[in-house]
């Protein structure tokens, strides 16, 4: 069977984004797949120490509320298989920095500032490593993680053309539908989870009033036609993808079912959808967290997993690199 590894950030709350394109496919195909809360990539822009460990905690609680059981699959905090950052010193010395700078999201989060991090530069990289460890087959992301999944692409294969065949290497998948949620204030912008735009993000977490409210509001065209268009459309094509992933519904069921209906009764359609899809996480979420401790147990369980798995393939990377053995 394909191994499935992938992560999220602990910054800023989980939203139906981040769920639509990754968490709930996570869930989906769970078995013996590996996910991780990625408490290093949040380092690289100023943070609080505090806030990291708080949403750590939070994320990984979320995500058992979502749905990953720790008996069928490994979730785990980063951090906590440190080798990784082993692994990425490495694979630093095979990537480039030419290729590091032409990645979009250090374009777009380092535009404008006085100073980055090397850390923000670097970011890909740790994210090879992430994915490489763990010898994966397919990686399960949104459309904005896909450039990074191509650049471990080419760092592995151009570590294994150097030093042999070593390094399995993987593919993204996302979503048919779905992979790039839009703010819904601004729908020609993807939702994240900086809180630029609080009433154009859903968040998981989100009461019902609060989603109705924000799905009500949400901008669209001064047309009347529920219609999949995204350039024409973007507002009600976003609505539309939502609602097809919410409902299992295909795009095209829908504009059939709500082509005369008008935006009124369509994005009410829409917030009952959202409502109901996301009513199961946020009502585990809270029995969850109510239990520290049991999540520290299955987080520490999730590292034993993760450490056996990383520790052979850095075995093979050592060798193959030509560092000493120890014994
Ligand atoms: P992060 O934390 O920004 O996002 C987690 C996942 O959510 C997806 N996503 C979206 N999908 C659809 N529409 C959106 N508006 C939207 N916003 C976010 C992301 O594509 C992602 O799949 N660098 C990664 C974390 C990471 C990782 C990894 C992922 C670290 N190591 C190894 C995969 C494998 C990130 O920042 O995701």
């Amino acid at each position: 069977m394909a191994r499935q590894f992938s992560g999220i950030k602990p910054t800023g709350e989980m939203h139906v984004g981040n769920y639509v394109g990754a968490v709930g496919r996570w869930v989906d195909q769970q078995d013996d797949g590996i996910f991780c809360v990625v408490d290093l990539h949040a380092m690289t822009m100023p943070y609080d120490p505090a806030d990291l460990r708080s949403e750590t905690v939070r994320l990984a609680t979320l995500l058992l509320a979502s749905g990953l059981d720790p008996q069928r699959c490994t979730l785990f905090v980063q951090s906590h298989v440190p080798v990784v950052a082993e692994l990425t010193w490495i694979l630093n010395c095979v990537a480039t920095v030419g290729e590091l700078r032409r990645m979009t999201q250090f374009k777009e989060k380092g535009d404008g500032q006085e100073s980055v991090s090397a850390g923000l530069l670097d970011y890909p990289v740790l994210m090879a490593a992430d994915i490489l460890l763990y010898d994966t087959d397919e990686v399960p992301v949104g459309e904005d993680q896909t450039q990074h999944v191509e650049l471990t692409r080419d760092v592995a294969t151009r570590f294994n053309h150097r030093f042999g065949d070593t390094l399995v290497v993987p593919k993204a998948t996302v979503p048919p539908v779905g992979a790039r949620i839009k703010d819904l204030q601004n729908p020609t912008a993807k939702m994240s989870k900086s809180l630029e735009s609080p009433q154009g993000t859903i968040l998981v977490l989100d009461e019902p009033k609060a989603i109705t409210k924000k799905v009500k509001s949400a901008v669209t065209d001064s047309d009347t036609e529920v219609r999949y268009d995204v350039e024409a459309k973007p507002g009600v094509s976003n609505l539309l993808a939502l609602l097809s992933v919410a409902t299992g519904t295909p795009v095209p069921d829908l504009e059939t079912e709500y082509a005369t209906s008008g935006y009124g009764t369509f994005k009410g359609a829409v917030a009952d959808a959202l409502v109901e899809y996301l009513r199961p996480t946020r009502e585990r979420y809270a029995e969850l967290a109510a239990d520290p401790a049991e999540l520290a147990r299955f987080l520490a369980v999730g590292a034993a997993r993760a450490e056996a798995i990383a520790s052979a393939t850095m075995d093979r990377v050592r060798t193959a690199v030509g560092l000493l053995a120890t014994r």
